[in-house]
């Protein structure tokens, strides 16, 4: 295990950000099909911010959306970790979120469940008797999927999207 290693699971490494993970973000996560549901691909400058930011949560509050690594190649695969919200317009404001992101080409392997399922074992040790939440887009069905599968239900929360159209994010949950 390397320094930066929070968790391993049988195909995967769960870690903290590495500066040459700006490159692979970038290069894997960033497409029109990963992005189709978040708003579309960001600029390299805005992923930069975006790692910046995980990397300061981390430190901030020792968790963070990390790194998804495959083990056996060390394949930069995505990202799977919880996050403190902090948006004031937010119902959600102060609360933990799940979230997971996966490059396309490496979907339906079952990668997100296996990175999710020991994020959330970790949470029950870590951060004990806390709810997680999920916000996910109305039509993203692999991502609502993929919450239900890990056990987490809807929430009557529903959030409003700040898109060009009228989109609602709906929230699920999950008491650890
Ligand atoms: C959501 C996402 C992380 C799933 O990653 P993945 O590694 O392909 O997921 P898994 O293979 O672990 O699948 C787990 C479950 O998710 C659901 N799922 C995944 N892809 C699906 C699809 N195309 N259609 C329907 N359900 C799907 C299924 O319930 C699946 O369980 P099953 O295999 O027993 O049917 C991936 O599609 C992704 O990164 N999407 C783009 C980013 C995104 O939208 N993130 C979420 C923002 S809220």
């Amino acid at each position: 295990m390397t320094r930066s290693t929070i968790l391993t699971t049988r195909r995967l490494r769960v870690r903290n950000w590495l500066p040459a993970d700006v490159e692979a973000f970038h290069e894997h996560c960033n497409s029109e099909e990963v992005m189709k549901y978040l708003d579309g691909p960001s600029t390299k400058r805005e992923i930069r911010r975006e790692v910046a930011w995980y990397q300061q949560h981390q430190t901030r509050h020792g968790h963070t959306f990390w790194v998804v690594e495959r083990k056996w190649d060390r394949a930069f695969l995505g990202f799977c970790g919880i996050i403190r919200v902090s948006e004031r317009q937010s119902p959600l404001d102060g609360k933990l979120e799940i979230g997971w992101r996966i490059r396309a080409d490496k979907w339906r392997r079952g990668y997100a469940f296996e990175a999710a399922t020991a994020v959330i074992d970790w949470a029950e040790w870590e951060l004990p008797s806390s709810i997680l939440y999920a916000r996910i887009h109305q039509r993203n069905v692999p991502s609502q999927g993929l919450a239900r599968k890990l056990g987490m239900r809807r929430a009557r929360v529903i959030e409003a999207q700040q898109l060009p159209r009228e989109v609602s994010l709906w929230v699920f949950r999950l008491r650890l």
